[in-house]
């Protein structure tokens, strides 16, 4: 497995793939890899002639008073896990490497940039299509995988792939859990015992979300998310900052329970921030798409 450090290195082994008539599968992550990660990278292999994983925490998409500091590593690690995998080239470049002095073009993404998680972290999705842009540029896949625990940021990836033309296909794997069902993320290294426990109120609350919207007893979303406030509440040491029903494709707010939807959530628990969401179709929808699996 190679590990590539520069921009430069890494459009030369793409090119060099690709005239090969190879096909380029990309994982970017930031690295303290957990099985979420690993599947985006299983799935990866599996599409693609060969696989590149990059890790690179990117400090434009952090606020002024957020973790990027701290921000968990395990260099490594992440070294064995990816090296137990088939995958060509780690791309771990420096933040000089992606910003270097001097560097001001960013990308602005309007509208769904500013909802959900985009309305108390204002760059972050700029920061996010910014590096996700220089990553492309450098690695140059046919195909990309993201992960739907961070829902937004899929759909903020698709639209930038289509407004932007990229010529890459946008992969998005499902949410890969704990045994307790609390989402896989890098930040749940932040959580003491306590709040580990706390934790698992987050994917309670989107089943119990889920239930109530197929019952077909809620007509609004108002009543379903008020449920979700209170359950959530009750359990100790969180702090809600969000609940929100929304539309799959624009992330739009919707005031009727209609189908498909997204239930999506941000809460803190003591100092950490975690988020978590579920995609809620009707038990229609859910058939077709089972059917649809089937014959693939
Ligand atoms: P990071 O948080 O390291 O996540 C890298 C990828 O892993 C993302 O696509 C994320 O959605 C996915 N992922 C994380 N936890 C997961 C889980 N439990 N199940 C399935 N997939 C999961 O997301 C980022 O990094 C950055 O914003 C990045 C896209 C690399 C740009 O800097």
């Amino acid at each position: 497995m190679q590990v590539i450090t520069t921009v430069k290195e890494m459009q030369a082994l793409s090119k060099k793939m690709k005239a090969e008539g190879r096909s380029i599968g990309f994982v970017p992550t930031m690295g303290a890899l957990h099985e979420g990660h690993m599947s985006l990278v299983r799935s990866s292999i599996n599409d693609n002639d060969i696989t590149i994983v990059s890790i690179f925490i990117n400090p434009t998409q952090f606020g002024p008073n957020e973790d990027f500091n701290r921000y968990p590593k395990d260099h490594k690690g992440d070294m064995k896990k990816i090296s137990a995998l088939n995958v060509e080239a780690v791309f771990l470049p420096g933040v000089a490497e992606i910003y270097p002095k001097g560097f001001s073009t960013f990308l602005y993404v309007g509208g769904i940039g500013g909802v959900l998680c985009g309305a108390s972290r204002p760059d972050h999705f700029n920061g996010v299509a910014t590096v996700v842009a220089k990553l492309f540029n450098a690695v140059m896949p046919e195909r990309a995988y993201f992960g739907q625990k961070d829902f937004q940021q899929t759909v903020v990836i698709r639209k930038l792939v289509k407004e932007m033309n990229f010529d890459t296909d946008i992969i998005v794997c499902p949410i890969v859990r704990e045994p307790d069902g609390l989402a896989m993320s890098s930040r749940n290294a932040y959580l003491n015992e306590e709040e580990r426990m706390s934790a698992v109120i987050l994917n309670k609350a989107l089943h119990y979300g889920r239930e109530l919207m197929l019952s077909g007893r809620e007509k609004q979303t108002s009543s379903i998310r008020a449920k979700m406030d209170a359950l959530i509440k009750s359990a100790p040491l969180v702090t809600i900052e969000y609940i929100e029903i929304v539309g799959p494709q624009y992330l739009e707010k919707m005031k009727d329970v209609t189908f498909p939807a997204v239930i999506c959530l941000a809460i803190k628990i003591g100092n950490t921030r975690l988020i978590d969401n579920i995609i809620v179709r009707s038990d229609e929808q859910s058939a077709v798409s089972f059917q649809q699996r089937e014959k693939m």
